[in-house]
């Protein structure tokens, strides 16, 4: 297995503002269009980039300030273009801390999302599942985060070109996209949970305890990502919808031992219902296309 390591090579003492323009630049030299939804497409769940009619797509590397994907089941692209007449743009595979990056740095991305025009992100992760009724294979739908990876992208002085210092969470999670995405579920027959997730920051699982503190302070389901990415989405103007796919069931008293492998094989085997849910969603935005808020372009 070749490794490959986070670059110690760029210079990350660039202010996030000018990194962001620098990474903007990147993007739209590679692919000029906007977005109307950018996805994140985690541990095991690339498959929906398959759908896509891509225009273009771009390493990680490609894009100035943007660290590498070094985790495992993640490609680390850019893929551009078309999904159900949709213009996207998704990350197949996605950036962590345990990666050994600061929170501002594995969220960038979705700041160039902003800035080139997609006003909806739809995030997709691994899970670990704490609710008795969840099973391997679940997906859940984020209904609220508890972020507890003693670390948040905002950290620092705040650019107010970037957005507001003190930002509101309640609704971090769009209600009307999670009611919609709740409806064509229940229309097309394709299980669904809803639920809260937390988030720490890994690259362990938890012990038995821990499993047994999170249910009880109200999580559903733990991960090592998601709540970063919609702290900045939401500070940036984005509306979010998150799912979380249930790749191994974390009951504390039933605990069994679990690895990477059985990871990515549950994710996978839960990515048809996924993709039916996300195409089944754009199909629907294809028709109806979302208003458009304010134009991005003076952020650039
Ligand atoms: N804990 C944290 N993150 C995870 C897990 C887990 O059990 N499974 C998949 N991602």
């Amino acid at each position: 297995m070749q490794l490959r390591m986070p670059d110690a090579q760029r210079d990350f003492t660039v202010p996030p503002y000018e990194q962001l323009m620098a990474a903007v630049e990147a993007v739209r030299a590679a692919w000029d269009c906007r977005p109307q939804v950018a996805l994140v497409l985690g541990t095991g769940l690339g498959d929906v980039a398959r759908e896509i009619e891509v225009e273009s797509i771009l390493p990680y590397e490609q894009i100035p300030y943007l660290p590498s994907s070094t985790a495992v089941s993640h490609v680390g692209q850019l893929v551009c273009g078309r999904l159900c007449g949709v213009p996207v743009v998704a990350m197949e595979g996605r950036l962590h801390a345990y990666e050994g990056y600061p929170l501002w740095q594995t969220t960038l991305p979705i700041r160039v999302f902003r800035a080139i025009g997609a006003e909806t992100l739809i995030l997709c992760s691994a899970v670990g599942g704490l609710n008795p009724l969840y099973r391997a294979g679940d997906v859940m739908l984020v209904d609220d985060h508890i972020c507890l990876m003693g670390d948040n992208p905002l950290i620092g002085l705040n650019d107010p070109r970037l957005g507001p210092t003190h930002l509101d969470m309640c609704d971090a999670y769009d209600r009307v996209l999670a009611e919609e995405a709740m409806q064509v579920a229940l229309r097309d027959r394709i299980p669904l949970h809803r639920g809260v997730l937390a988030a720490l920051r890994g690259p362990n699982l938890e012990t038995r305890s821990e499993y047994r503190l999170l249910r009880r302070i109200g999580a559903d389901a733990v991960g090592m990502s998601m709540p970063p990415e919609t702290i900045v989405a939401r500070h940036c103007g984005m509306k979010v919808l998150g799912f979380a796919v249930v790749t191994n069931v974390c009951l504390p008293d039933r605990l069994g031992p679990v690895g990477i492998d059985e990871i990515v094989g549950n994710a996978n085997r839960a990515q048809p219902y996924l993709k039916q849910l996300l195409l089944a969603l754009l199909q629907r935005w294809s028709q109806t296309p979302q208003p458009q808020g304010a134009s991005v372009v003076s952020l650039v």
